[in-house]
């Protein structure tokens, strides 16, 4: 779940490892380790619980010097974080090292067995497990063979690496389910990682494992096979991502950079995408399937998160649009109930920023099983979503490193209202309508630049209301959804508590929470619904709750409801979110900071959630 990386080559792999621990360090962790082979065939391992910050001081301690190594940042699953649970697991014999990413789901199973063999456990992770069975195996065969015999017996997910001091300038890498990419230097010099961010200041030339595939990174070179050791021939694909992009420049966090992004980002989603004179859109990743899609008389949305409530309000973009009813469904429910879909006349859309997390993935299997025409509105190019969708539109967010998603959020609400406009178009969407939603949709980046001038503002209202324990945010039809994901940015990065709701559900539950010391955020921008948000505010104002709405320019009579405002551009009701979201994300990015809280590094979460 958390970061690996590996590297072989001529220079200290020492400062390698560090560094590209360092820049996957925005994923979340709680401890970091790193094995490193010496030149007298001697593996050296440093552990320390914490930022890597400690690891590197352990190592100016006990300085490990060598030229191959691996590194780990671990999200605890199983054992608490601790410097015996850190990552690198070592064999019995301590020859052989490994850092693992993901969960052995059989790891008690395998222990068991193990432990019956004579083997000793020092952790209390499942991961070591792994190192055991593959010293195991060991004992009867080549240590290559042993590894893929060693994995076959997995039941889980890994993306692992690992040395052995046998071959002391070998590393070896393996996925099934967690992301692991190989970067191809030059010079022979080849780099491992779960991540492409961490190794784009040396390659940007990257190979994406497959699952059940390994990699040899040695002196000759990249080799690539199967468990059952058959050689998989893989051609890097070239990373566009710049460096400037993954650093934080003068922004004091990535969350707030990515959120100052958005004009661009925006920009980048539509461009090259949009035939104003004809009132389409241009998705050129869905030439392929786009008679299949012309057919579809219905369609299904699945996502986690951030993902699924985009997915949520591209759902009743596409039903406003196309005219075919759409679902969205949360994705680890819908891969394990009984989903009916209909093969012939259905699409399926997997949303994902990542393209790696795991219920989206087993929702998409599930749909590719009964024969669904699937779809990806991904962000991660060469990403598993992407590589096992039938086709599908890249957001072009470039790479999100907040664990908050902001930016890949606007960017995958732009793809579905493109994507609504196809659909549309397809059907009965006129070319007048087309022509509007065409040029509405291109004057969004300017009406995005116009709310983050309220920056200053909203950090002061943010301040205003950091004292706070608990909020409601509320909206309607397209901003609904876009209620949840206001609370969901707030209870994530400044851990105060809110709930997102149905403005129209206010007065059958919630209302009874509402007192002075619990605000209300509403959504109330004009549109079809705003008289009845009026009301709801009416209503949660005569309970005496602190009122804060964001109301459309010049909307004086909503302003006058509420304790504060935040003014927005106005739009089209069904864009109306792609702005409307802006502001929430400054209000929880400024109540964090004023609440003294690091929004990039959330407790207990991960970027991408690639276990279960
Ligand atoms: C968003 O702020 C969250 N951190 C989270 O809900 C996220 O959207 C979700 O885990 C899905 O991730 P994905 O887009 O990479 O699939
Ligand atoms: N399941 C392993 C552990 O708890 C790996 C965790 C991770 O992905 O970082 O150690």
């Amino acid at each position: 779940m958390c970061g690996i990386v590996g590297y072989v080559g001529r220079k200290n792999a020492t400062d390698i490892l560090l560094e590209g621990l360092k820049r996957l360090e925005y994923r979340g962790y709680d401890s970091a380790g790193l094995a490193v082979m010496g030149t007298e065939a001697k593996l050296k391992v440093v552990k320390a619980v914490g930022k890597t910050v400690f690891l590197e001081e352990k190592l100016t301690r006990e300085p490990a010097t060598g030229q191959a190594g691996i590194a780990h940042t671990r999200w605890a699953t199983h054992g608490v974080p601790s410097e015996a649970n850190a990552h690198p697991h070592l064999d019995c014999a301590g020859r052989l090292a490994l850092v693992h990413n993901g969960i052995v789901e059989n790891h008690e199973e395998l222990k068991r067995r193990l432990e019956a063999l004579g083997h000793r456990f020092v952790s209390a992770t499942d991961t070591e497990v792994l190192a055991h069975l593959i010293e195991e195996h060991a004992r009867h065969r080549p240590f290559e063979e042993a590894l893929c015999a060693a994995l076959k017996e997995v039941v889980g997910t890994f993306g692992l690496a690992v040395v052995m001091v046998d071959q002391p300038r070998t590393v070896y890498g393996a996925r099934r389910g967690s992301p692991l990419v190989v970067g191809v230097g030059r010079d022979g010099e080849n780099y491992l990682a779960s991540d492409p961010a961490a190794l784009i200041a040396h390659t940007r030339d990257i190979i994406y494992l497959g699952d059940d595939e390994v990699v040899r990174l040695d002196d000759n070179g990249i080799e690539t096979f199967s468990l059952d050791r058959v050689r998989v021939t893989k051609a890097p694909e070239t990373v566009s991502w710049s460096l400037q992009e993954i650093e934080r420049g003068h922004h004091p966090h990535f969350m707030v950079k990515e959120i100052h992004e958005q004009p661009t980002v925006v920009r980048n989603a539509l461009a090259g995408r949009l035939d104003a004179r004809q009132g389409m859109s241009v998705l050129g990743g869905l030439k392929d399937v786009d008679e299949r899609l012309r057919r579809a008389e219905r369609l299904t949305i699945s996502a986690c998160g951030s993902a699924y409530l985009a997915g949520a309000i591209g759902a009743m973009m596409i039903e406003e649009c196309a005219e075919i009813p759409v679902r969205a469904e949360i994705a680890s429910e819908l891969r394990y109930r009984k989903p009916i879909f209909d093969a012939n006349r259905e699409a399926f859309i997997a949303v994902s920023q990542s393209g790696e997390t795991a219920d989206t993935l087993g929702a998409l299997r599930e749909a590719k099983n009964k024969g669904v025409l699937t779809l990806g509105i991904v962000n991660v190019v060469g990403s598993a979503v992407a590589r096992e969708t039938d086709a599908g539109v890249f957001v072009h967010a470039g790479p999100e490193i907040a664990v908050a998603s902001t930016k890949a959020f606007t960017a995958q609400l732009t793809v579905f209202a493109l994507l609504a406009m196809h659909l549309g178009r397809q059907r009965r969407l006129s070319l007048a309508a087309g022509q509007r939603l065409a040029e509405e949709l291109a004057s969004l980046p300017e009406k995005v630049e116009r709310l983050l001038e309220q920056d200053e503002a909203i950090r002061l209202l943010a301040k205003k209301y950091s004292r706070y324990p608990s909020f409601l945010y509320i909206g309607r039809k397209y901003n609904a959804p876009l209620a949840n994901e206001g609370a969901l940015k707030l209870k994530e990065v400044s851990y105060v508590h809110a709930e997102g709701y149905a403005a129209g559900e206010m007065k059958h539950g919630p209302i009874a929470l509402l007192d002075d010391g619990f605000p209300v955020f509403a959504i109330a921008t004009k549109d079809s619904l705003q008289e009845k948000v009026k009301s709801n505010v009416q209503e949660a104002k005569a309970r005496r709750a602190p009122i804060v709405v964001l109301a459309s320019e010049g909307d004086e009579a909503m302003a006058q409801l509420a304790d504060d405002v935040i003014w927005v551009p106005r739009t089209t009701e069904m864009l109306s979110p792609i702005l409307n979201v802006i502001p929430m994300q400054l209000f929880a990015y400024h109540l964090a900071v004023a609440r003294g809280l690091d929004p990039d590094k959330p407790r207990n979460l991960a970027k991408a959630v690639t276990v279960e």
